[in-house]
């Protein structure tokens, strides 16, 4: 499809869909200066997952998982939200009925100012106690290893939806939700092929969503949707949302 026609078609989309959902990935932040995890310089080329984001890894050796969130929370503390996750708090203001999915744990969505969304892989700046369940935000850069709950003592983890593990139910029914009403898909910057995230495209699809992409490179989604645009999320995300 023609870059030129497919952002025209989307943009019109857009201005008359009363509701709009976005899914976004590691890409729209990549734009921040935040590493994407399978691009040429994307964290699973550097460090095994299964050593890192794991549950079992944790279990094995919690210091060293704890560190390696340190190094990342120190990178991403330093990195803020770009025209790209401003233009979706723009499309949010602008649809009757919006809903963010995003895998993306670094909280820039909703330091954009995006209120409707739903952090299916977590946040990296919350901690979830190990013991008795307990959620908080913690921004402590670095926050000391081992941390420990302040209502039971337990010991923290990162509340990331690691390798292994189920994303929280209330969140994926959310997000379900969001794919069966919306009438237009946004996909920005993910490479589509980690699970559950993956099936969204062709879901919304079957119940009749005009689907969308933009991304640097075509991806397995590309295939399933109607107007694939390649491009930088920082750069074609705020056009689709000027006047057709
Ligand atoms: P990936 O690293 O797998 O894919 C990033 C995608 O963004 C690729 O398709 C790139 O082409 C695209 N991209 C890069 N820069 C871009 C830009 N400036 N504009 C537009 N697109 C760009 O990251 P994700 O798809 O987010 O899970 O990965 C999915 C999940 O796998 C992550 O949430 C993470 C990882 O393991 C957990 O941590 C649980």
């Amino acid at each position: 499809m023609q870059r030129s026609t497919g952002i025209e078609e989307v943009k019109a989309r857009l201005a008359s869909a009363r509701a709009v959902t976005v899914l976004t990935g590691s890409g729209i932040s990549a734009d921040s200066g935040v590493p994407t995890f399978r691009g040429a310089d994307g964290l699973w080329r550097s460090f095994r997952a299964e050593d890192l984001a794991t549950p079992e890894a944790f279990a094995r050796d919690p210091r060293l998982v704890w560190e390696w969130y340190n190094w990342r929370r120190e990178l991403i503390a330093t990195k803020s939200p770009n025209a790209a996750h401003y233009a979706l708090v723009e499309l949010e203001r602008r649809a009757d009925h919006f809903w963010l999915i995003t895998q993306n744990v670094d909280g820039l969505h909703p330091i954009a100012g995006t209120r409707q969304l739903s952090e299916i892989h977590g946040n990296i700046w919350k901690v979830r106690c190990t013991q008795c369940g307990k959620v908080e935000t913690n921004r402590a850069v670095p926050i000391p290893l081992l941390p420990q709950c302040s209502a039971c003592n337990g010991l923290l983890r990162p509340h990331i939806v690691w390798f292994g593990e189920s994303l929280d139910p209330a969140d994926l029914d959310r997000s379900m939700a969001a794919l069966r009403a919306c009438e237009v898909l946004l996909i920005i910057g993910t490479s589509g092929i980690v699970y559950p995230a993956a099936a969204f495209a062709a879901l919304a699809k079957q119940a009749g969503a005009f689907v969308a992409e933009v991304n640097l490179d075509s991806t397995p989604n590309s295939q399933v949707v109607d107007v694939a645009i390649q491009g930088r999320a920082k750069e074609i995300v705020p056009e689709l949302l000027q006047t057709p």
